[in-house]
């Protein structure tokens, strides 16, 4: 360890450095600054603590749109006993171990479509020397002191615990084993801030959230807050006490500075500004109460710094009402779910991770626990994602391709007293969201489209077709056209790809991406003349899986004229999408336990790929190697009984049932195009 007059000399040098106490011109904060808690990377997230972030995701989308600047922090907390333990276990060193996760963290962000602004690892060096210097100011100024610490910890829950604190000498919070500790340590001085913690709380109503988590702060600060044991003997990973090697920094005392050393904290004061305090930190349950709502708030008391503006305790979900776990089996990621539902359903894979996106957000009021429920998550998805949203858009898109060539009139006016259930439905799901009640934001949402939908049927347009009412008929239609269409904005941040999807049937993509809230209301808003695409069902009811261009019109009674049977034309536009090319078969094998499956790999020139087609009842495996064959190439990669697939071999439907594979007729590279 080192001596006393060195340690001071580096804490003196650090502190100095970094610190700086005079007040200067200070730059307002600007910014809406949202944070996640930053994930132990000893395993990739699932259903359940995915949650945080793709609620935290939402949020940012939502302040976006009212035209906000928003900051959203994700990272990883990478210094835990657990996590040097996985990579241990992995017989991995522990800093490549971390460097693998933490980009599979970051693919995982980017699969769930979350948009982070920062992505902050605790093993970086910006984060390391921010660490360093306020533990080196805290000793300084006497909230750190050195003693000895003899009790228990809990490795999963990386928490100190007192004996008085376990549970038939297991943790209280997880029930797993403790391990004794017994080591000379430093300790933060949190029962100093009892009464200021307890002050600060009852004086800001609104701080923690939800107000029964609120209640929990209060009685555990009640029951006496002991110090902290911040440091933990060197055993090779952590971040080293600034001058004293032989201790690195307890995890969560150097985890929890994330939230300011990201933005700036002793580095860019101006950014550090214009960010913080951070106007909603979002985190689960389990470490709401003990870590976020009593340890951070004294460290921030201790560094002079504002305290957030709101801490958000929120639920924890389990799923088919079982805690999820790895060793159940059950610890699925939302991309899996989406995919599971992509294949069942025909929709798409992004149309399916919006549908996980909304169920989150929308089954239990935020703060409470939740359940999910395959069968209710289907149920929601055939009920208010297929019947109510799908089919507002798709009958009237439907209905205006049939009398109107699918081209827009207008300008029209909003009728049927629909202005003032679209203006009403912004203003509840507004201040909903305001106040992160996304449930009741979204029923205002949905009660809306079941005003749109109702107000359909009762003007029944097929008649005013037959009665020759074609103004009447126009202002029908392009009223509904309104609510699909003030729908997409208010779902975007909960549903980002399924809202552009609504936005390019109603042809209106180019101008979404710049729409703002307050556009949802706006009058008039589409262009007359713009021509809708579709419908393309983009929410095919479960249990008929394929994607057909089922019109739901009316329930019809004798009177209701049946929709004419018409080819569904593309345009040339919509064609030019797919890449179709020639690929040569290298290898092909069947995949076990489906007869009709074949895993081929091939070759398309440049790049190698894996497909899975279904014609193993046709051709031989070993008959394949080096022909050459049809594929689309940029059909969206999914997982065909446990293998994936990326991209589509095509074949001809053969007489016999089976697939007869098409060839070009002179012989022609891997990888030439198809037009
Ligand atoms: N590394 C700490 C946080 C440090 S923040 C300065 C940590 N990481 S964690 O990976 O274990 O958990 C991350 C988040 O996932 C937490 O908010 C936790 O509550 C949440 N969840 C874990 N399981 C969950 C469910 N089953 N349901 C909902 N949230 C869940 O704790």
């Amino acid at each position: 360890m080192a001596n006393a007059g060195h340690l001071h000399i580096l804490i003196q040098r650090l502190s100095d450095s970094v610190f700086h106490d005079e007040v200067k011109v200070l730059m307002p904060k600007d910014t809406y600054y949202i944070t996640t808690p930053i994930y132990y990377v000893n395993d990739v997230p699932h259903v359940g603590n995915a949650y945080t972030t793709i609620i935290a995701d939402t949020v940012s989308r939502y302040h976006k749109l009212k035209c906000e600047k928003t900051y959203l922090l994700t990272g990883t907390d990478e210094h835990a006993v657990k996590v040097a333990a996985a990579a241990a276990d992995k017989g991995i060193p522990t800093k490549d171990f971390v460097d693998h996760l933490a980009e599979q963290f970051k693919r995982v962000w980017a699969s769930l479509d979350v948009h982070y602004d920062d992505f902050i690892r605790t093993t970086e060096p910006r984060h390391i020397q921010v660490v360093q210097a306020i533990f080196a100011r805290l000793f300084e100024q006497g909230d750190i002191y050195k003693g000895e610490y003899q009790g228990w910890y809990c490795i999963p829950d990386e928490t100190f615990l007192a004996e008085s604190e376990l549970v038939d000498g297991k943790c209280p919070e997880c029930g797993r084993q403790v391990e004794w500790v017994q080591e000379e340590n430093y300790y933060f001085k949190l029962s100093a801030y009892s009464d200021r913690l307890l002050e600060y709380i009852e004086s800001h109503p609104g701080f923690l959230q939800p107000e029964f988590r609120k209640n929990e702060v209060v009685s555990f600060i009640k029951q006496g807050l002991r110090d902290v044991s911040i440091t933990r003997d060197n055993k090779g990973w952590g971040i080293t006490v600034p001058g004293d090697d032989s201790k690195v920094i307890y995890v969560w005392f150097d985890a929890l500075i994330n939230y300011i050393s990201a933005i700036g904290y002793l580095s860019d004061e101006e950014r550090f500004n214009s960010l913080w305090p951070a106007d909603l930190q979002l985190m689960g349950k389990d470490i709401f109460v003990r870590f976020h709502c009593t340890f951070w708030p004294a460290m921030l008391m201790a560094l002079g710094l504002e305290q957030p503006k709101v801490l958000f305790g929120h639920g924890w979900w389990s799923i088919n009402g079982e805690k999820i776990s790895k060793s159940r089996g059950n610890a699925i990621s939302p991309a899996k779910l989406a995919e599971d539902l992509a294949e069942e359903s025909g929709a798409s894979r992004d149309v399916c991770l919006d549908a996980v996106r909304y169920f989150l957000a929308r089954e239990v009021t935020f703060g409470v626990d939740g359940d999910f429920s395959i069968a209710s998550f289907k149920n929601r998805f055939n009920s208010d994602l297929a019947n109510d949203l799908g089919n507002l858009l798709n009958r009237t898109l439907s209905m205006l391709n049939k009398y109107f060539d699918g081209i827009i009139p207008g300008p029209k006016g909003l009728s049927g007293g629909l202005a003032q259930v679209i203006a009403g439905s912004a203003k509840t799901a507004q201040e909903t969201c305001d106040k992160l009640e996304f449930t009741k934001a979204l029923e205002a949402v949905w009660q809306m489209i079941g005003a749109g939908n109702k107000y359909v049927n009762d003007q029944k347009p097929w008649e005013l077709e037959k009665q020759g009412k074609t103004d009447e008929l126009a202002g029908v239609l392009y009223s509904a056209l309104e609510v699909a269409r003030a729908a997409a904005i208010m779902i975007s941040p909960f549903m980002p790809a399924t809202a552009v999807e609504i936005a390019r049937q109603l042809g209106i993509a180019d101008s979404f991406a710049g729409l703002k809230w307050s556009d949802i209301t706006a009058a008039n808003p589409f262009v007359p003349g713009t021509k809708t695409q579709g419908p393309d069902p983009i929410f095919p009811r479960l249990g008929t899986k394929k994607k057909e261009a089922k019109v739901v019109e009316e329930p019809k009674p004798a009177e209701a004229p049946q929709p004419e049977k018409t080819e569904e034309y593309i345009s040339y536009d919509y064609f030019s999408k797919l890449k179709i090319r020639i690929a040569e078969i290298k290898s092909a094998e069947r995949v076990e336990k489906a007869d009709k499956l074949l895993r081929l790999q091939v070759s398309l020139g440049d790049e190698e790929r894996q497909i899975v087609a279904g014609i193993a009842k046709s051709y031989e495996p070993e008959a394949l190697i080096g022909r050459k064959i049809v594929m689309l190439t940029n059909l969206e990669p999914a997982k065909i009984r446990g293998v994936v697939s990326n991209g589509m071999l095509l074949a001809a439907d053969g007489a016999d049932g089976g697939a007869v594979l098409l060839q070009p007729e002179a012989d022609v590279p891997a990888g030439t195009k198809i037009k």
